[in-house]
């Protein structure tokens, strides 16, 4: 097989396979492994497909500058999600994520997690047991689907209906248990397709409520807009699209980042006061650190067009088709000292209080730089910041867990999930 040329050509990690080609238990430990044998910049082919891993300060500090023309991240994603979600869900889509986050949009999703905290809370009840990533789960799918799901989404059956849809079409499968993939491309993705269709047909109901209703549902109305032109079947099932692409990105990462953030806070009670007492400033730089920590994220980009990218010691020219790549665990806990603990005093407001011991400020990442930052990482902060105090503030908490929860080891991509459960005893105060 023809793979696409690198030149020069840096060492390849012959040992080391992607895990959705081959059977890798742990695939960031094998990339550090890789990377301790080869240095910071290396290739791995794994399957039809030629990586060019970097961690190297000057090259993580280039690869944040690559043009979308040249080197797409919408590429790389789609090749890696579409091994868990049907073709149908990319396809023409007239509403991107970025639409949704405007600056103004920020006081509207507020009153929405107010909302859905407010019924999670009703749900719990006055005492008992939760698993923490399942209620942050549950929360990420009430806020989403209150925000831009249209009317009924949020509430009864509906959004019962909507949540066990989204669980099983979780397009975050594809990087949280890779070594799934093969099962799910055997049978064709039927179980996604199916689940596609219920939210096909749950957002088309939403639709039919619509009129009347515009002001409470913003944003669901500004999707619906961009269809205007188009017959109403068509429409229908675009405005579904488009709803169900935004709602599987924001389940990628906010509700697990949040889960962490609990954690966190659980098992520091100094912390966990000042969060308790209200102080929002604090609540936020504790929410950047979990993430910080948490994050397990592949950064890719699918080269589209010939691109050289600066490493340091070499300027490595890129063919067509291959992906170049950096992993956020190898570098955010460890690429100065000190790194390895949680510690929210390292941040002033949404930035590294003294960057001057890393090499390059992008080895540490929280929401990305450059171009591709993340356009909801003043909605997540916000949300993480409101919904992790009020829980703190309306429950007494108490950690049911016997060990501290572990990412699953097999995931290369997004905020860690945790491996096995993660109880939780509280009491309302
Ligand atoms: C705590 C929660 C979140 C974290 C930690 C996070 C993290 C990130 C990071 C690191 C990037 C840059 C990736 C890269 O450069 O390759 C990114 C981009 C992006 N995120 Fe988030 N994200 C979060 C929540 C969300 C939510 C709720 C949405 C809603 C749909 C979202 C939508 C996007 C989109 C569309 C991009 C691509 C932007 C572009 O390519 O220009 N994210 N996110």
């Amino acid at each position: 097989m023809e793979r696409p040329a690198i030149s020069p050509m840096p060492p390849i990690a012959a040992a080391v396979g992607m895990p959705w080609d081959s059977e890798v238990d742990d695939p960031i430990a094998a990339l550090a492994e890789a990377r301790r044998h080869l240095g910071d910049t290396f290739v791995v082919d794994s399957g039809e497909d030629r990586y060019l891993f970097t961690f190297a300060p000057v090259g993580v500090a280039a690869f944040y500058g690559l043009a979308e023309e040249r080197a797409s991240k919408a590429v790389a994603d789609w090749r890696m999600l579409r091994r868990k979600l049907p073709d149908e869900i990319f396809a023409g889509r007239r509403t991107l994520p970025h639409q949704l986050f405007g600056r103004d949009d920020v006081a509207d999703y507020l009153a929405h997690v107010e909302k859905a905290l407010d019924a999670s809370f009703e749900e719990l009840g006055p005492a008992g047991h939760f698993d923490v990533f399942d209620l942050t789960r549950r929360l990420g799918h009430r806020i989403g689907l209150a925000s831009w799901g249209g009317p009924g989404a949020a509430s009864g059956e509906r959004f019962d209906r909507l949540a066990d849809a989204f669980d099983t079409l979780d397009g975050a499968e594809s990087f949280v248990h890779p070594d799934a993939m093969a099962a799910v491309a055997a049978t064709g993705k039927a179980v996604e397709r199916a689940a596609l269709e219920v939210v096909a047909r749950e957002f088309g109901a939403a639709l039919d409520e619509l009129p009347g209703h515009e002001p409470e549902h913003a944003l669901f109305a500004r999707v619906t807009s961009a269809w205007a032109d188009r017959p109403a079947d068509e429409a229908g099932r675009g405005v579904a699209m488009d709803v169900a692409l935004i709602h599987v990105a924001s389940m990628s990462n906010l509700f697990a980042a949040l889960g962490w953030m609990v954690v966190d806070l659980l098992t520091r009670p100094d912390e966990l006061a000042r969060v308790r007492d209200g102080d929002r400033a604090r609540a936020e730089v504790c929410a950047l650190e979990s993430i910080r920590m948490a994050q397990r994220s592949i950064m890719a980009r699918y080269v589209m067009a010939p691109v050289a990218i600066d490493v340091g010691d070499a300027l490595h020219e890129v063919s067509a088709g291959a992906t170049i790549a950096t992993l956020l665990p190898l570098t955010n806990t460890s690429a100065a000292p000190g790194l390895g603990s949680w510690d929210p005093d390292r941040w002033n407001r949404r930035r590294l209080a003294d960057p001057s011991a890393l090499a390059a400020v992008e080895l540490v990442t929280v929401f990305g730089h450059g171009r591709h930052t993340c356009p909801a990482q003043p909605f997540s902060l916000s949300t993480m910041t409101a919904a992790a105090s009020r829980l703190v503030a309306s429950f007494d908490l108490e950690p049911a867990w016997t060990d501290r929860p572990r990412p699953v080891r097999a995931q290369i991509g997004g905020v860690a999930r945790a491996s096995g459960p993660c109880p939780v005893r509280y009491r309302r105060r």
